[in-house]
């Protein structure tokens, strides 16, 4: 009867689902999965992941649908995924989200020799932009001036920085890839940033899992992660746009941005379609390099505006040593190795932050072992930054804000192995020089021209928010000319 057929088909899929996804040999352990579903449900994110850690260990498995994840910590198993055998780990897991937006095309999600190539060509840009015209240090610089045009505004009252921050962040990448910044009133280029910033956070979010694990339904089902889809698709038309315009005035002896050496990259490489260049290409390399760039660094300076502002002491001797060593002179990137406290307070925030928590996910290329354990091609496999930056056999006091991590005996700055912020080995961020450079002349100009202090009779709060990345929870600061 009906019964019994339903019950010997729900028998079969167990059983189906039982020989597929076997784990084999030697596997990581793991908490135990639902038929089908797997571990779809284990809350995991970088404030849980400490309790899968205690009860499995440095090492552990997840399943997602028919997906294996593998989740490693602590910096010696870390670096072995990232450095050690990074050769194995580099591809990226594609996963059918992406998939459906990116189709292989761009940096971010794209593997092998196209991949190579779209990300060779973008870290040249970024490293070369500029030469011989107005450099990357000016244009930051300029946009920085825009930036405390509008703090003033604000007159010395509380107000929260994210807004004028993201805009100006936007601009710097916006300059760099398509020639042109907006206003910070811009209404509709307002609005574009908060549709990314969404899609970043939706994409760290359990929708993201679920689409991954469930394609098929999950396609047709409302919910927010067709928002992430619709999110992207409409900033690479915008992009899109932009490269319309570019193409008719293109001359490849003046290249005015990124768009234009591409234009010119395409060209040469006619004969080498694996590389991958072409307009699809370009405009999803640019949706990588606005999404890549602009959440995290809009970020990583309001995590450094509220260290200043919760640690004056320490926004006091940052602002002596520029006071010290370049006065009220524009910064340039030259000037940093003068500057070692200046420094060692980016690389802190940076390390605290620890703003992207769980790192972008790898996946094994051959069948081989991490720890003993056994990792079958195919393992998605999870790097724990968390459980580097603040591993507690590399940090003297790793919960503690503390500059002095990245200054030794004598005062000068030091850069330490377990500074993973921006990944490591050959597959990290491609935009670790930019950020840099962003990070240093933006902090330096904005307290050149401002002291910064909470809301009177606010203490700050150094929580966060849980989503892909890890960002403070809003807060307001009043920035006093001086
Ligand atoms: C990838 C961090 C700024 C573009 C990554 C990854 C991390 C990261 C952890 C994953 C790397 C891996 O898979 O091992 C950061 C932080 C930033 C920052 C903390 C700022 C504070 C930027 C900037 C850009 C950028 C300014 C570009 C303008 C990218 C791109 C990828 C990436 C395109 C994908 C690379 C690939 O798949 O090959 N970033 N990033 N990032 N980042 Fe950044």
């Amino acid at each position: 009867d009906f019964k019994s057929c339903l019950f010997l088909i729900c028998l079969l899929l167990l059983l189906i689902d039982m020989i597929r996804n076997k784990k084999p040999a030697n596997f990581p352990p793991g908490p135990w999965p639902l038929p089908i579903l797997g571990n779809v449900f284990t809350d995991v994110n970088y404030k849980t992941v400490d309790q899968l850690i205690e009860k499995y260990g440095n090492i552990f498995s997840l399943r997602n649908g028919n997906d294996k994840i593998v989740y490693v910590s602590g910096f010696k198993i870390v670096k072995e995924v990232l450095i050690t055998q990074g050769e194995n780990f580099i591809d990226r897991p594609i996963s059918p989200l992406f998939d459906t937006l990116y189709k292989g095309r761009g940096i971010s999600f794209n593997n092998g020799y196209s991949w190579r190539k779209q990300q060779q060509f973008a870290m040249s840009h970024l490293k070369n932009f500029g030469e011989g015209r107005k450099t990357l240090e000016e244009h930051i610089q300029r946009e920085c001036n825009f930036l405390c045009g509008a703090f003033t505004e604000e007159q010395g009252c509380p107000f929260d920085p994210l807004v004028k921050i993201n805009n100006a962040v936007a601009n710097v990448i916006g300059n760099l890839v398509f020639g042109h910044r907006y206003e910070y009133d811009d209404v509709d280029f307002q609005k574009r940033l908060q549709m990314s910033a969404e899609s970043v956070f939706l994409t760290g979010s359990v929708w993201n899992q679920l689409y991954d694990a469930f394609p098929g339904i999950m396609k047709w089902l409302p919910g927010p992660h067709q928002t992430i889809i619709s999110n992207y698709q409409e900033l690479s038309n915008f992009l899109k746009e932009k490269v319309e315009q570019h193409r008719p005035d293109w001359d490849s002896d003046n290249p005015r941005d990124y768009i234009d050496t591409y234009l010119t990259e395409t060209e040469k490489r006619k004969n080498d379609s694996e590389a991958g260049f072409n307009i699809g290409s370009l405009v999803w390399s640019m949706v990588d390099l606005f999404e890549g760039g602009t959440e995290t660094t809009t970020t990583t300076l309001r995590w450094a505006l509220l260290f200043l502002i919760k640690y004056p002491d320490i926004q006091k001797k940052v602002r002596a040593e520029i006071e010290q060593v370049i006065g009220s002179c524009p910064p340039t990137m030259s000037d940093k190795a003068n500057m070692p406290y200046t420094n060692a307070f980016i690389h802190e925030v940076l390390r605290k932050a620890n703003l992207v928590p769980l790192n972008l996910a790898r996946i094994a290329r051959k069948d081989t072992t991490l720890g003993g354990y056994f990792i079958p091609k195919g393992t998605v496999v999870i790097t724990n930054l968390t459980s580097v930056l603040y591993d507690k056999h590399e940090w003297e006091t790793p919960d503690t804000f503390k500059p002095g991590h990245f200054l030794d005996s004598e005062g000068q700055f030091c850069r330490r192995n377990a500074f993973f912020a921006f990944s490591a080995g050959k597959r990290q961020c491609p935009g670790e020089y930019l950020a840099h450079m962003e990070l240093f002349i933006f902090l330096t100009i904005l307290l050149q021209t401002f002291s910064f202090s909470p809301p009177s009779g606010e203490e700050p709060s150094l929580e966060s928010q849980v989503g892909f990345t890890q960002a403070p929870l809003p807060y307001k600061l009043c920035a006093h000319t001086k």
